[in-house]
């Protein structure tokens, strides 16, 4: 079993910087592209044999040091009760979103081993076939909250704002009844396997520091604080938070509890390590698009990050958000190899 990548987050020394993407799995890779023809992306997500494979791919094809469980954010959302659908180019869309108090009173807690017994199938699954740990992961509130209230992808998440600015009640009992599923739905996967767990904040960079305080880090505070008391099963893994445009959040990011802070690309990693302090691990943080870069290049970057990173606790290598459809499969394969050999010791 590869454990570098669980030494890493927990700041223990380690023979090479370990490297994984998030994205990994995806419409990059042939292999994906095949199945997803055949299948479309929730029918994917719900059948666990072919999530599992869908998993495997990356692992097979580009030699990371960790998997991330096929899946998506709004999963869980979808088990609260909410019809989900997603479209090419558009993305995933709520037609009846939440607005008013009877929309949210109407949302259940789900039972995970019950609603989504199929994800935690997947990790049994993947757990008797993968050689490197296993990354299970969850939205964090405040995002899977943007999805719920705006029906959708936003621009400037008016809807969810508004209901944050002029009805904190409202507000406050709809991101409880999420923080309740998602601390069940992580406690799930731990119990079925996972070995680390990645909370997404993809759009928590849209908020001020002091609104990210008062209404989006409590919540992550207390899914962590519960997962680190043993949840609902007792063991201890190490948590990953990444934050989407994460800058001006930092020293809010650093009291989340996290094992790991993912680092975006929009800040240099040195920077980042110094603002959240050296008792934490960092993942990151290539920009996606430095993939299409000439190979020399994209390897004085890896470079570049790695000696950045250097005087953090643990550094996990990443890219600063998701890898993109269009990316060339070579270069994200060369890259993890000029990770795995700038970093050895
Ligand atoms: O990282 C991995 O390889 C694991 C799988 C994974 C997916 N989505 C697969 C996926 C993970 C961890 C996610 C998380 C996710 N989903 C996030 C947070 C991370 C991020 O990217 O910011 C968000 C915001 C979502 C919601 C979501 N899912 C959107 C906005 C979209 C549409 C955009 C797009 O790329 O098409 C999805 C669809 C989605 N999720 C795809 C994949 C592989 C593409 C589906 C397809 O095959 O058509």
């Amino acid at each position: 079993m590869n454990d570098v990548f669980l030494k890493a987050c927990r700041g223990e020394k380690v023979p090479y910087t370990p490297v994984w993407l998030m994205r990994q799995a995806g419409r990059y890779l042939k292999q994906y592209q095949k199945i997803r023809k055949k299948v479309d992306f929730l029918t994917l997500c719900k059948t666990p044999e072919l999530a599992a494979d869908v998993t495997l791919q990356p692992i097979d094809a580009l030699g990371v040091d960790a998997a991330i469980l096929f899946s998506d954010i709004l999963i869980p959302v979808e088990a609260m009760g909410m019809s989900l659908r997603f479209y090419e180019r558009k993305g995933p869309v709520f037609k009846k979103p939440v607005r008013r108090k009877e929309d949210i009173d109407r949302l259940i807690v789900p039972d995970p081993e019950e609603k989504t017994g199929f994800v935690m199938e997947t990790i049994r699954i993947l757990k008797k076939k993968l050689n490197v740990p296993l990354i299970g992961f969850s939205g964090a509130p405040f995002t899977l909250a943007t999805y719920m209230v705006e029906g959708g992808t936003s621009k400037n998440f008016l809807l969810t704002k508004r209901m944050m600015f002029q009805e904190p009640q409202l507000y406050t009992s709809l991101m409880d009844k999420i923080t309740e599923t998602v601390i069940r739905y992580l406690s799930a996967q731990i119990d079925a396997g996972a070995q680390a767990l990645q909370l997404f904040d993809t759009w928590a960079g849209v908020l001020s520091p002091q609104d990210y305080r008062e209404f989006a880090l409590p919540y992550v505070r207390r899914i962590i604080d519960v997962l680190r008391r043993g949840g609902f099963s007792g063991e201890q893994i190490p948590i990953i938070y990444f934050v989407g445009q994460c800058a001006g959040l930092l020293e809010g990011i650093r009291e989340s509890g996290a094992d790991v802070i993912g680092i975006d690309w929009r800040i240099n990693i040195d920077d980042a390590i110094n603002r959240v302090g050296k008792d934490i691990s960092v993942q990151g943080n290539l920009d996606p698009c430095a993939l299409f870069l000439p190979k020399d290049e994209i390897e004085e970057r890896v470079g570049d990050i790695l000696n950045r990173a250097s005087s953090a606790r643990g550094h996990i290598f990443n890219l600063g958000h998701g890898v993109l459809p269009e990316t060339p499969v070579k270069n994200v394969v060369a890259m993890v190899e000029m990770v795995h050999r700038l970093s050895s010791k």
